[in-house]
């Protein structure tokens, strides 16, 4: 079970309404408000593991192209807004770990066994950190690495897929869902498997109080502070 209040506060990719997604600052941001945890998205390069969402680094850093093309020094070199570098995993740890619950999203195929092998070397707590994936296979490699660490079973379109059974498969803690895939029952058929229901990426405030009545566990938003704030829980900084 995940740690904390009732309804639990993920900042998506850190406080990134506010500060340029997965980013150090943004996930400072996020601790200072007390949100519950954060979201990030880390992808091989080299054998460390680089917080950054997409394939590509033109939408969120001054870069070009695929960033499996890149050296990690070229990674690092970039500005991933105001400034700020690509972070590693390593220093986003250092950083607020201590402060909230880390939700490593698993990006891309061999993700799993760098971050296994990062936690365990820090003898992070398994109930400070969320390892999630849409790849499952992820998921599967955590598990037989480390299965202490606790696990959430990330769905996009369903497409058919039963997240009961998916979730089951990779003995999650969470199914983490997408908003417009939410509906009442298949959130009385996850918690009654025993699942923990997530939901992202939800920015409305009303929103976010309906999941809550459906028992969802937490949500994840780009716009911590006002969540907070709606939930009684008003930022500290
Ligand atoms: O983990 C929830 C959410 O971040 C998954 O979608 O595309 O924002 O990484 P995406
Ligand atoms: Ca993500």
């Amino acid at each position: 079970m995940l740690p904390g209040p009732d309804f639990l506060v993920f900042a998506h990719r850190g406080a990134s309404a506010e500060l340029p997604e997965n980013t150090l600052p943004a996930f400072r941001r996020a601790a200072d408000l007390g949100a519950d945890g954060i979201e990030l998205d880390v992808q091989c390069c080299e054998d460390e593991l680089v917080v950054i969402h997409d394939d590509e680094l033109d939408r969120t850093t001054n870069g070009h192209g695929a960033v499996a093309d890149r050296s990690l020094s070229e990674l690092r070199a970039l500005d991933a807004g105001g400034g700020a570098p690509i972070p590693l995993l390593s220093e986003v740890l250092d950083e607020v770990g201590d402060r909230l619950v880390v939700n490593v999203e698993l990006k891309g195929a061999g993700t799993a066994g760098p971050a296994v092998e990062l936690l365990t070397a820090r003898a992070v707590a398994p109930d400070r950190v969320l390892l999630s994936a849409f790849d499952h296979d992820e998921l599967v490699e955590a598990r037989r690495r480390a299965p202490r660490y606790l696990r959430g079973a990330l769905f996009g379109r369903l497409d058919g897929v039963d997240p009961v059974a998916a979730s089951l498969a990779v003995a999650a803690t969470t199914a983490n869902l997408a908003l417009r895939t939410v509906t009442e029952a298949r959130v009385r058929a996850l918690r009654a498997a025993g699942l923990e229901v997530l939901v992202y990426t939800v920015n409305e405030i009303d929103e976010a109080f309906a999941l809550r009545a459906l028992g969802v566990r937490g949500v994840f938003t780009d716009r911590p502070r006002e969540l907070l704030a709606a939930l009684g829980r008003p930022a500290r900084g």
